[in-house]
């Protein structure tokens, strides 16, 4: 209540990159767990997934993007997420695009963005994560080329059990390599050839109009190698707020897609991939949706934006209410529900 009614007003009179400097610095404040107010919850039980071989304490994690750098993902974790992106990750140190780049829209509840990917690069960032990481800690990667996306795989080998692999990002147009399903199919087993982790490629949203393509490309990363898909990344739009002019679009606008595009990918790719639905995951019925629809797990970005820190711990809640409501004891039994 005192997140969404004073600290999100105060947060977006401010520049969107400076409020976010800010909640980097709470997160890596030494005392940030006595001022953190979900730290007094005590932890959600119920909700344990088996997903990649890997347990999980929650079906919903934070998405790529949050914390490029990898500064506090432990911290994120306690905030009662199943598990949390770190990156995008990339080899060179990057600025990113010129600013104006990131642009709050309160009233639809999204956000547009022209990042770009800025990083630290991969050396820098390698150093701050730790080996034999919690089961949570999933890592996102990219490159525009292969080589790029192999040595940041090889070096942070022993610092995930999960590779995300962004390969839709609509703000480095280099990426559209990989929209070339063989180029994709070349990455996909170069990278399970040097590697022993669980690997997802994170795929652009579509609509009902461009679905083959995506639809396409998912099944050429399955059959090459890749363990799952993200479904998916913002949506490229464009935008005169923005100093390049156009970008990604996240949030509630893409609250509605998301449980249809896994539908669609569920009934193409077959029972087996895992599925991460990601875009416009606000609340429990959203995460409820997508796992009725065929995801085995959800993530957001947007939402917790929003929402504010005890947004994965009331998404939890919200779950095991909804369990309770459909007779239902564990969350892998959600698949094939209604949706609500
Ligand atoms: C400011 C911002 C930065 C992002 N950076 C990344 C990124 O570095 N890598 C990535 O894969 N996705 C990135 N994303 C996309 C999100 O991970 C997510 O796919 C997208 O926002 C849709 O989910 P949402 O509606 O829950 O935000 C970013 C999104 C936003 C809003």
């Amino acid at each position: 209540m005192l997140y969404k009614s004073l600290i999100l007003p105060i947060l977006q009179l401010i520049n969107p990159e400076v409020s976010h400097f800010i909640a980097e610095k709470f997160f890596q404040f030494p005392f940030n767990k006595v001022i953190n107010p979900v730290s007094y919850r005590s932890k959600l039980d119920g909700l344990q997934t088996n997903v990649l071989g890997i347990k999980l304490d929650s079906p919903i994690g934070l998405a790529a993007g949050y914390d490029k750098n990898c500064k506090v993902l432990d911290q994120l974790l306690e905030l009662q997420f199943g598990f949390v992106t770190g990156g995008t990750i990339t080899l060179q140190e990057r600025f990113g695009n010129p600013r104006p780049r990131l642009h709050h829209v309160p009233k639809e509840k999204s956000i547009i963005n022209s990042l770009g990917f800025p990083s630290q690069g991969l050396e820098k960032i390698n150093k701050k994560l730790l080996e034999n990481p919690q089961n949570g800690i999933f890592l996102s990667v990219s490159g525009i080329n292969e080589d790029e996306i192999i040595s940041c795989i090889e070096t942070l080998e022993d610092k995930t059990k999960v590779f995300e692999v962004n390969i839709s990002s609509p703000n480095t147009s280099g990426l559209r390599l990989f929209h070339n399903p063989s180029e994709l199919s070349k990455l996909v087993e170069k990278i399970k050839s040097v590697s022993k982790n669980k690997i997802l490629v994170k795929l652009p949203p579509w609509l009902e109009s461009n679905k083959n393509e995506y639809l396409d490309l998912g099944k050429i990363a399955i059959m090459s190698g890749a363990d799952g898909l993200v479904i998916a990344n913002s949506l490229p739009v464009n935008s005169e707020k923005l100093a390049v002019g156009k970008g990604g679009k996240s949030g509630r606008v893409l609250t509605n897609n998301t449980p249809r595009m896994i539908a669609e990918v569920r009934s193409y790719v077959g029972p087996d991939p895992v599925i991460v639905a990601c875009g416009g995951i606000f609340d429990a019925k959203d995460v409820w949706n997508s796992l009725a629809m065929g995801a085995d797990l959800c993530q957001g970005y947007t939402g917790f934006i929003y929402e504010g820190l005890f947004y994965a711990y009331n998404i939890n809640k919200g779950l095991l209410r909804l369990m309770k409501e459909n007779n239902i004891d564990s969350i892998d039994k959600i698949k094939g529900k209604s949706i609500l």
